[in-house]
């Protein structure tokens, strides 16, 4: 049964899961990193579902898509009359998650002025509309998420160091997927049995060789990508038969950079054999026979290819 919606097998992934249920229940900030579509947004999710806070409002913010002086309104509410145009008394996002957690999404790209007034909050637990004298005390979980360095921003001058230390006490790095390849197959078939059922269509399954394709393929977009290539392939799936490596965009095919494009024939296939068998040996934990059944071959045909690619668990 998958724990808050994610689906994973990796000790990566795991390890993360550990780190969750340990932090949900304290008040402490949590920065979550990660390339773009590794899960930050679930994860947040996850901890705030998994915390004492999980009945009390989730509030996501994304830092870098609205201009810094709506900014500052959507946070911290204003009273009536404290700007032209002030018409009304407006509830910020702050005052409207108090008891619940905020997700600060894109946190390194926050200008500098709000960089303060935010580290203030985290700080004193408190915070003021604009245009109210008197303060308010608020009790929020702050997440914040960066698919950048951010201790890099740090160094570069471009986000306050206080902060920084203030944010990082709990810090989670999400590992991109091609560092946690088991999980591509476990994701592909969720994925694509999701789709399968809202798209209403029946498939087969993926072939091995394509299989490879994808767990070979870098996905710099991660799993966000992974869902959007299944969705695609349902929708456009008509046939009945499996997926195979044919079915597959052009760009999963470039084998990511491990064959240059003047590699002669000869030499990719072997590039290819190599990688595609050892895959599949460590899948099964370097069983030759349990891998040649996989492959569809005989255990003797895998061992004379093994030495003809001078193929051994340790290269
Ligand atoms: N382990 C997982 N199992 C199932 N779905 C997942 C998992 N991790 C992420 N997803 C899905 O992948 C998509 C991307 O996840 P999410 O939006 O949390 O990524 P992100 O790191 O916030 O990306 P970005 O940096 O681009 O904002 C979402 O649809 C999410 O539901
Ligand atoms: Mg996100």
């Amino acid at each position: 049964m998958p724990r808050f919606g994610m689906i994973f097998k990796s000790s990566k992934m795991q390890r993360v899961l550990q780190i969750i249920d340990a932090i949900s229940n304290t008040p402490t900030t949590v920065l979550i990193t990660g390339e773009t579509g590794t899960g930050k947004e679930l994860i947040a999710q996850a901890i705030h579902k998994n915390s004492n806070r999980a009945h009390k409002s989730f509030v996501a913010i994304n830092c870098g898509a609205i201009p810094s002086d709506l900014m500052e309104r959507e946070l911290f509410g204003n009273e009536k009359g404290a700007f032209t145009g002030a018409y009304h008394k407006a509830i910020g996002k702050l005052e409207y998650a108090n008891g619940g957690t905020v997700f600060l999404d894109e946190i390194s790209t926050l200008n500098p002025y709000l960089q303060v007034k935010l580290l203030r909050v985290i700080q004193e637990k408190m915070f003021e509309p604009i245009g109210a004298l008197i303060p308010m005390e608020i009790d929020i979980r702050f997440i914040a998420a960066a698919n950048v360095n951010l201790y890099e921003e740090m160094m570069k001058g471009n986000f306050r160091e206080d902060l920084y230390y203030r944010l990082n006490v709990l810090p989670i790095e999400l590992p991109p997927l091609r560092e946690r390849k088991e999980d591509i197959p476990l994701l592909l078939k969720h994925f694509i049995e999701e789709y399968s059922n809202r798209y209403n269509k029946k498939i087969a399954g993926i072939t091995n060789k394509a299989m490879n394709v994808l767990i070979n393929h870098s996905w710099p977009g991660n799993i966000r990508e992974l869902q959007n290539l299944s969705e695609m392939l349902v929708i456009l799936w008509t046939e009945n038969r499996k997926i195979d490596a044919n079915d597959l965009p052009n760009n999963c095919f470039r084998m990511d950079a491990k064959a240059p494009p003047t590699i002669d024939y000869n030499d990719a296939m072997r590039t290819f054999e190599r990688e595609y068998i050892r895959n599949i040996l460590s899948e099964t934990g370097w069983n030759r026979t349990e891998a040649a059944k996989k492959m569809g071959i005989h255990r003797n045909t895998l061992t004379h290819k093994m030495k003809e690619l001078e193929l051994n668990s340790t290269h």
